[in-house]
């Protein structure tokens, strides 16, 4: 089917996801919103943070969309139930398909979380990983300076190892994990820096990867996948400075991005 698939995050993290939709499904359009004005999510309250993700929705919804991809943990955590059950069509967000990838990878059932504030608090990640398997040992961990780093365009360098080295020094010491979350979109731009400071034996999961395989898997089923092929034309709007996120977009994508536009959110009542 023609039309686009949506993906929204609350600035450039949803990127890591979105790049990796575009690699499995390359005939594939997609319109993605960055709310760059109001990140970060992660320290704000429940309330606000559905506001902004329906608001983020409604101008998608406009666009005539076929699919939502919450590429945000924190949006995820705290709106996704809602936005299931309101919208008639598939919403997916990052914390589930994280948490598969995680169970797929470790061998000694100790994994630990990293992410906002706002979804530490959630305890999205052990719900949804110790409903899987009630005998894995879950351990989580806010990191609350990664977000505002990134958006900053530091992703690595003496500043981004500093910053790393000291937020997970508490869960790098105390537990034995072999396998660490990345539950938060932002991170997999910091993934070389955390992968020197946990170390060679710990494997890093980021849920780009398995979102894009579910986002795959529910166009099949619902017959929405879009068959012949083409170069989809795709599109950006960010409520923030859109010189940053054109940086960002660069370090990921290794080209220049075409279209992006700066847009304002339109206040809905939920
Ligand atoms: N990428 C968002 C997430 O996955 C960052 C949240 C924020 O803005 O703090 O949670």
């Amino acid at each position: 089917m023609n039309r686009a698939i949506g993906v929204i995050d609350s600035g450039v993290g949803g990127l890591t996801v979105a790049h990796e939709i575009m690699r499995q499904l390359p005939n594939e359009k997609i319109i993605y919103v960055g709310d760059t004005l109001r990140c970060p999510y992660g320290p704000r309250p429940a309330c606000e943070v559905k506001q902004f993700t329906f608001e983020m929705i409604d101008f998608l919804l406009k666009q005539q969309i076929k699919m939502i991809v919450v590429a945000c943990n924190t949006a995820t955590a705290y709106a996704l139930d809602d936005l299931q059950k309101k919208l008639d069509i598939p919403v997916i967000g990052v914390i589930q398909p994280g948490a598969r990838a995680a169970i797929k990878t470790t061998k000694n059932r100790k994994i630990g979380v990293i992410g906002t504030d706002g979804t530490i608090k959630s305890k999205a990640y052990p719900s949804a990983l110790q409903l899987i398997n009630r005998n894995l040992q879950v351990y989580s961990l806010a990191c609350p300076l990664f977000v505002p780093m990134v958006e900053r365009g530091v992703t690595s360098g003496e500043e981004a190892l500093a910053v790393v080295e000291q937020s997970l020094q508490p869960l790098k010491k105390e537990y034995e994990i072999d396998t660490l979350v990345l539950g938060c979109t932002h991170y997999p731009l910091l993934e070389n820096t955390i992968q020197k400071v946990m170390g060679p034996d710990v494997k890093i999961i980021s849920s780009s990867e398995e979102t894009a395989r579910e986002t795959s898997t529910i166009l099949e089923v619902h017959q929405l996948l879009y068959t012949k092929h083409r170069e989809p034309e795709h599109e950006f709007y960010m409520t923030g400075d859109i010189e940053m996120f054109k940086r960002i977009y660069q370090t990921i994508f290794k080209e220049d991005i075409n279209s992006i536009e700066k847009v304002v959110m339109k206040k809905i009542n939920l």
